[in-house]
């Protein structure tokens, strides 16, 4: 494979031969192709596409990039998911551990937050002692002994897709669907699950826009984990407000752990047992969706859910008798008026979680753990004029109060009840 003729053949629109794709995977993953040839293969393949065959090839040659765990002799199927984030998004929190409650191995591979607010990772490190930097063997035993372990990307598992990403995201190629499609599954086929669960989701505070741009990434993440042999589902739910009342590190862990605990925000355990109970009858642990529902909440209510978390983060070294960081500046931001929230802009609420020290500007940012938002008001609900919409969670009073304004502006009240959105607007895959 000459590098500048299998540019070509992309620049002109020509399909890539499969072993020519893979020996351009292996000379990304080993340093052997510079960087300008990578640079310009990925803008051709962002212009020109890539076939579904050559999506699952690009996927299978940087999953292979790295090392492939695999889970035998566990005696439970495993299974993980996928989200592609959002505001107040703490859905694997409770997840990990409902799953792990009824009957799955969940060996989950996490992400830090770029985007506007900090990644399960940073979650989870807002808990004292909480250790994601684990290697393969105490993954493997936890995973074994507890049924789920939430754990850091290490450095060997798909590294192909460390340098594509890295380019990608300075030549303007991020957003195209087969090179989201290979990142993705490459990272979560590597981790050796055997059922997947895709969370696709859109609106103002998600990665796709529209319910239509979800759907179409939604259905090729299917068509490739199809072709290369794991059973995938993909949920498309709404991101266009956010999910919970808490936005911010320690905030969503505490709100995780009241969904732990059998109560929380509707909209937070409603999608952690919809999610649990799609992963739980994919895998084959119930015949239908309505059986796994009823025994996700059970997991919930009877608090086996918490005792898999509290087993999970003991092994992983926290500290749970020990309080989560608290902000040393708490300010409400008031209503302006009477009304019921009609909606409350996710985007906003991220922008401002951000602003607050709860998120990233640039990859070596450190997130401040306790600073966010709370109390977040949710659509149809009533709030008089003056009471809190929200409070803002800072490390200085000055910070939180510039921010009032801002965070006033996300909520749209009006003087009749909406009615209460819709959380999944789609199901594919089998
Ligand atoms: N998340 C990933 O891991 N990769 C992408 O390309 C986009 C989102």
């Amino acid at each position: 494979m000459v590098p500048q003729w299998f540019i070509e053949e992309k620049r002109d629109g020509r399909e890539h031969a499969e072993a020519d794709l893979r020996e351009w995977v292996r000379g990304v993953a080993d340093g052997s192709l510079p960087d300008y040839q990578v640079a310009a293969w990925l803008m051709a393949a962002y212009l020109r596409g890539l076939s579904e065959a050559e999506t699952a090839t690009l996927t299978d040659a940087m999953m292979r990039s790295g090392r492939c765990l695999t889970w035998e002799g566990l005696g439970r199927p495993t299974a993980d998911k996928h989200s592609t984030g959002g505001v107040g998004d703490k859905i694997s929190l409770p997840l990990a551990p409902v799953c792990a409650a009824l009957g799955l191995a969940v060996p989950m591979v996490s992400g830090r937050g770029l985007g506007l607010t900090g990644g399960t990772l940073d979650k989870l490190e807002s808990i004292p002692g909480f250790n994601v930097r684990l290697g393969v063997g105490d993954f493997r035993r936890i995973v074994g002994e507890v049924g789920c372990c939430l754990i850091g990307q290490t450095d060997d598992l798909a590294p192909a897709d460390r340098r594509l990403y890295a380019l990608r995201d300075v030549t303007a190629t991020v957003p195209s669907v087969p090179l989201i499609v290979a990142s993705i599954m490459s990272k979560k086929l590597a981790e050796g699950a055997g059922t997947l669960l895709f969370d696709v989701k859109f609106g103002s505070g998600a990665f796709m826009g529209s319910l239509a741009e979800a759907r179409v990434l939604a259905e090729a993440l299917i068509a490739t984990g199809r072709r290369l042999g794991r059973r995938c589902r993909a949920l498309l739910t709404d991101m266009d407000q956010p999910l919970g009342r808490t936005v911010g590190n320690a905030l969503e862990v505490r709100e995780a752990l009241e969904v732990l605990a059998g109560g929380g925000p509707w909209d937070v355990r409603a999608l952690t047992v919809e999610e649990a109970a799609h992963l739980a009858q994919a895998a084959g642990l119930f015949g239908d969706l309505a059986a796994a529902r009823a025994a996700a909440e059970r997991a919930l209510d009877g608090g086996e859910a918490m005792e898999c978390f509290r087993a999970m983060a003991q092994a992983q070294g926290a500290r749970l008798g020990e309080p989560l960081p608290e902000a040393r500046a708490r300010v409400a931001v008031p209503a302006p008026r009477a009304g019921w929230v009609a909606h409350v802009d996710a985007k906003a609420i991220g922008r401002v979680a951000l602003e607050l020290g709860a998120g990233r500007r640039a990859a070596e940012e450190t997130p401040d753990p306790a600073a966010g938002v709370d109390a977040l008001l949710q659509q149809g609900e009533r709030v008089e004029a003056g009471a809190p919409l929200c409070v803002l969670c800072a490390g200085s009073g000055e910070r939180a109060a510039a921010l009032v304004r801002t965070a006033a502006a996300a909520f749209r009240l009006e003087q009749a009840p909406p009615p209460r959105r819709a959380l999944v607007a789609g199901t594919l895959g089998a």
